[in-house]
């Protein structure tokens, strides 16, 4: 029988610093009434001065392993999706394995903006598969105010900190899509698009990280085509339809974006989980947070088909398909 990667825990981890649309009317030129109308955005949570993206990403991969009953001996891979490393190098990854105490273990950071965590539960999905391991956190983390630019407008307001992480376990099941696991993932990226959504420096240009600049309104236009696209690959290949998706876990960028990703797919916002009202746009840690909020709060169940997308600076884009 086939090996199929159980999503065995979740965990998550917000800081306690809570911004407010108010708290932003004091720093730049906008209003409440403006974020809430064009993004859905009401609060977000910012990490302090001194938390790094490890410490976020460790917090929510502790909570994971704690409820997967697992022990960190067994534990043989980690992988952090993460824009917002604490150094160029080591990765956050290596971080979260010693924070862990997982003695050993492949250990690295993957970068695909706000799709990474789609791209590392993919690549995860791949080791386990091939039997290259068998128990692997995935972690979605990131300190975005870090490279926010806190005098712009037209990204301060939407961009936030958070972390969230998954355990993931392989299991031998039969190729039915009723089977637990993940079922598909499917991985894209337009380089040629890569100039609208970007930070202006880097180890190698600047010798600065930058801050995020973001051509709103195009990135916009293809986020909600991409991420359509990527869904409907989704379920093209596993022979299922919007119905029988129990859940849609979007990326939480804007709530137009995402109300317009479930009309194309006929699927009532009843079934959609969302975030973004309260935790903005957190790029590679808003799928496994949102994820974690349905859990957590028992609308996401045992057996319920789940359906995870995303989009971001490159552009990337994904999806995945899985029975939790
Ligand atoms: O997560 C990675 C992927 N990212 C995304 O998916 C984000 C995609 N883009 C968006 O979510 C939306 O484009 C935004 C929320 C960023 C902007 O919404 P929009 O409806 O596309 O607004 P816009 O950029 O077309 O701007 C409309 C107006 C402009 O003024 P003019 O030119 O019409 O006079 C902006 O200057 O709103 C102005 N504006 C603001 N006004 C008040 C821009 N930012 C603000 C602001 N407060 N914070």
């Amino acid at each position: 029988m086939p090996i199929k990667s159980v999503l065995k825990a979740t965990g998550a981890y917000l800081p306690e610093k809570v911004l407010t649309n108010a708290d932003l009317e004091k720093m730049v030129d906008t209003s409440d009434e403006w974020i809430q109308q064009r993004s859905g955005i009401k609060t977000r949570h910012v990490a302090a001065e001194e938390q790094t993206t490890a410490d976020l990403a460790i917090e929510a991969a502790k909570q994971a392993l704690e409820r997967s009953g697992l022990s960190p001996d067994y534990i043989d891979g980690v992988i952090v999706a993460t824009t917002t490393p604490d150094q160029t190098f080591p990765s956050v990854a290596v971080k979260v394995q010693a924070a862990l105490g997982i003695p050993a273990g492949l250990a690295f950071d993957v970068q695909a903006v706000c799709t990474g965590f789609v791209y590392a539960l993919s690549v995860a999905d791949n080791f386990i598969k091939t039997g290259q391991a068998k128990n692997i956190i995935v972690v979605g983390a990131e300190k975005m105010s870090s490279i926010i630019d806190w005098d712009d407008r037209t990204t301060c307001v939407l961009f936030a900190d958070g972390a969230g992480a998954v355990v993931l376990s392989g299991n031998e099941a039969e190729d039915s899509v009723s089977a637990q696991g993940i079922h598909s993932t499917h991985l894209y990226a337009k380089g040629e698009l890569r100039d609208l959504l970007y930070t202006d420096g880097g180890p190698s240009s600047t010798g600065q990280s930058g801050h995020i600049v973001m051509h709103g309104r195009e990135v916009f236009k293809y986020a909600v085509t991409f991420m359509a696209d990527a869904v409907n690959d989704a379920l093209a290949e596993n022979n299922v339809s919007a119905e029988d998706i129990d859940w849609l876990v979007p990326h939480q960028a804007n709530i137009r974006i995402i109300e317009a990703t479930a009309k194309k797919l006929n699927m009532s916002m009843d079934k959609v989980v969302v975030t973004v009202d309260h935790h903005g746009n957190t790029s590679a840690a808003s799928i496994p947070l949102a994820l974690n909020e349905a859990v957590e709060d028992g609308r996401v169940k045992e057996g319920d088909l789940l359906l995870l997308e995303a989009m971001g600076g490159g552009l990337t884009w994904g999806s995945a398909l899985v029975r939790f």
